[in-house]
């Protein structure tokens, strides 16, 4: 039986032995599992490693400003924050299939850290912070003929053809090992407890078509939902809430006024890997409260629905 101490140890004992004294770039996507591989191999290694947070424009509000904080005040490891919003918005236009969303982001990320590893005079590998439960899905379901769910960004989304030579030091961990080994690694409590975010970020969380004006539509309120979450203290009883934001308008009235408008979703699960996951059951007047809130304070969303669907048969996502 392991402690999350005596892995620590054998885990960077291995990074060594597998880099050497290569460079490597660690891309952050914002969430605990990139964050916790940073860490680790900053441990390892030191100063081969650099750090590539990419802002694509499908961030949740504040993310940016949290992992950059985290990061060059707490931590002292080099990071470079790559402004990449045009970039990912501009190839997301007119892309409206799941798959092709997380293929091209994957893509596209890849092309990102080479161009940061060409500038700090070539790295030849790329750290992510990839679990067990990404590879598992990612590549199929046991039991019957493989089938993809989703190509996670990390995973399924990578293209064929790529110069660097991957380092996963999380790829046999569940989630909450990751958090044990990020406590043990001293990262701060709150952070280490921080709900998942998929590396595509909020692109999978618009179906059809992704537009600045639907990304900024979503921000405000996921960022509201979350709000409520944190004040009624339900944040750390849920493994993962957020909005999605629904290409279909449906008519309202609001004042004396006919309004025609973008439908939100709201989902909330318990899991413990996120493998399986049931919804979770708010306090009877939590989801009316919310659902005014956001069609008082959102504009161009004027209905608010939640999601029921366990997983399986939904997966956690909607894309
Ligand atoms: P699903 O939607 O497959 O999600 O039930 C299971 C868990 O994985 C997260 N997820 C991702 N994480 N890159 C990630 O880093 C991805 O491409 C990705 N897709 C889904 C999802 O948020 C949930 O926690």
């Amino acid at each position: 039986d392991w402690t999350m101490a005596e892995f620590r140890d054998a885990k960077i004992a291995e990074i060594r032995e597998q880099v050497g004294d290569a460079r490597v770039i660690c891309g952050l996507s914002g969430g605990v599992d990139s964050a916790v591989a940073a860490v680790l191999i900053h441990e390892a290694i030191g100063d081969q490693l650099t750090c590539v947070f990419v802002d694509h424009g499908l961030l949740r509000s504040g993310e940016a400003e949290q992992v950059v904080g985290l990061f060059r005040g707490s931590y002292n490891i080099p990071l470079v924050h790559v402004q990449a919003e045009t970039l990912f918005l501009h190839g997301l236009a007119g892309v409206t299939d799941p798959e092709q969303k997380r293929k091209f982001i994957g893509k596209t990320f890849i092309d990102v850290f080479e161009e940061e590893a060409k500038k700090i005079g070539g790295a030849q590998f790329l750290a992510q912070g990839t679990l067990y439960p990404d590879v598992i899905e990612s590549v199929s379901f046991t039991g019957g003929p493989s089938v993809t769910i989703k190509s996670h960004h990390n995973v399924g989304g990578l293209p064929e053809r790529m110069n660097m030579k991957l380092v996963e030091p999380l790829r046999e961990l569940f989630k909450d090992e990751v958090r044990a080994l990020g406590k043990e690694l001293g990262l701060p409590e709150a952070f280490v407890g921080r709900h998942p975010f998929p590396g595509p970020g909020l692109a999978i969380r618009i179906p059809g078509e992704v537009s600045k004006e639907r990304c900024d539509i979503l921000r405000k309120a996921d960022a509201i939902y979350l709000e409520e979450i944190r004040s009624a203290g339900l944040y750390d009883a849920i493994w993962q809430a957020f909005a999605v934001l629904l290409p279909v308008r449906t008519v309202g009235v609001m004042g004396d006024g006919r309004t025609y408008d973008h439908v939100l979703a709201l989902r909330a699960v318990t899991s413990t890997d996120g493998m399986t996951a049931e919804v979770f059951p708010f306090p009877g007047d939590f989801l009316p409260r919310v659902a005014t809130r956001i069609v008082n304070e959102v504009r161009g969303v004027n209905r608010v629905v939640y999601d029921y669907t366990s997983k399986p048969p939904g997966t956690i996502e909607w894309e």
